[in-house]
């Protein structure tokens, strides 16, 4: 079953405090790196997958897309991105399973941090190949293979002492307490994630694990654990001709 942790009222509260107020690592890392991998926007047609509040419509639309589509499984999110909708901007409330998705219609698809939470990535690499226009990119971010291998958070005894990391290669459920009880995250290792974007008929063009910049730190002190391990892990692939 498809789990919805996003229209759970605790859990939404929570995450709407923390994303709408900036205080995760959207704003400095995960953003930044998608953006250094966009193509110029212009007059493209873009798919926004599990897209949360929309706030990605707002920066495609700048940049000059001719069209934005962005699909997410929770009702609550969809709502307040709704208010974000205008003739070239649209939200459905779907989970990315089961979107019907269209042939060759996107030029760019975008997904930030959703695909852990989803089980099968490689049915859905696949859709999103078809959906895509030729030479169509796709790029992704998950949280990073390294953190939700354990996801016990760091080792502390006095200090933090260390990230641990156990199971590395058992690919499966994963339980994690985040504003709620026992969350559920799907652990891939990096090598399915690339092996399921190449088997999915893309080729390969970059991967990135943002780290907080010198800069980033003087701004965001509490960023600092992120320079210790990988928060999060970044692909972009193109459609094979
Ligand atoms: C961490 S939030 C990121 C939201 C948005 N992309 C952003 O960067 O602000 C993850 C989003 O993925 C959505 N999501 C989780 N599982 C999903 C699924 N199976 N289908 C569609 N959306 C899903 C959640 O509802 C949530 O809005």
């Amino acid at each position: 079953m498809k789990q919805n942790v996003y229209d759970n009222h605790e859990f939404f509260k929570g995450y709407s405090e923390l994303r709408k107020n900036n205080k995760g690592f959207n704003q400095y890392l995960d953003e930044p790196a998608i953006d250094s991998l966009l193509p110029n926007l212009e007059n493209l047609n873009i798919l926004d997958m599990g897209c949360g509040f929309g706030f990605f419509s707002t920066k495609a639309i700048k940049k000059g897309a001719k069209s934005y589509i962005g699909i997410d499984i929770s009702e609550k999110m969809i709502s307040e991105a709704k208010l974000l909708e205008n003739e070239k901007v649209q939200f459905i409330n779907c989970p990315v399973e089961d979107y019907k998705y269209p042939d060759e219609m996107f030029n760019v698809v975008v997904s930030s941090v959703c695909f852990h939470y989803v089980k099968d990535i490689k049915f859905i690499f696949q859709q999103i190949a078809k959906s895509l226009k030729k030479s169509g990119i796709f790029i992704f971010s998950v949280e990073h293979p390294v953190c939700t291998a354990l996801l016990k958070g760091w080792y502390t005894e006095k200090t933090k002492e260390h990230w641990p990391i156990d199971n590395y290669f058992q690919e499966s459920k994963r339980y994690q307490n985040w504003f709620v009880e026992n969350v559920v995250k799907y652990h891939r290792t990096i090598e399915t994630y690339a092996n399921s974007l190449i088997d999915g008929g893309f080729n390969i063009e970059k991967i990135l694990e943002p780290c907080p910049s010198k800069e980033t730190l003087e701004k965001r002190k509490d960023l600092i654990d992120h320079t210790r391990r990988p928060p999060i892990l970044i692909m972009k692939g193109r459609k094979k001709c």
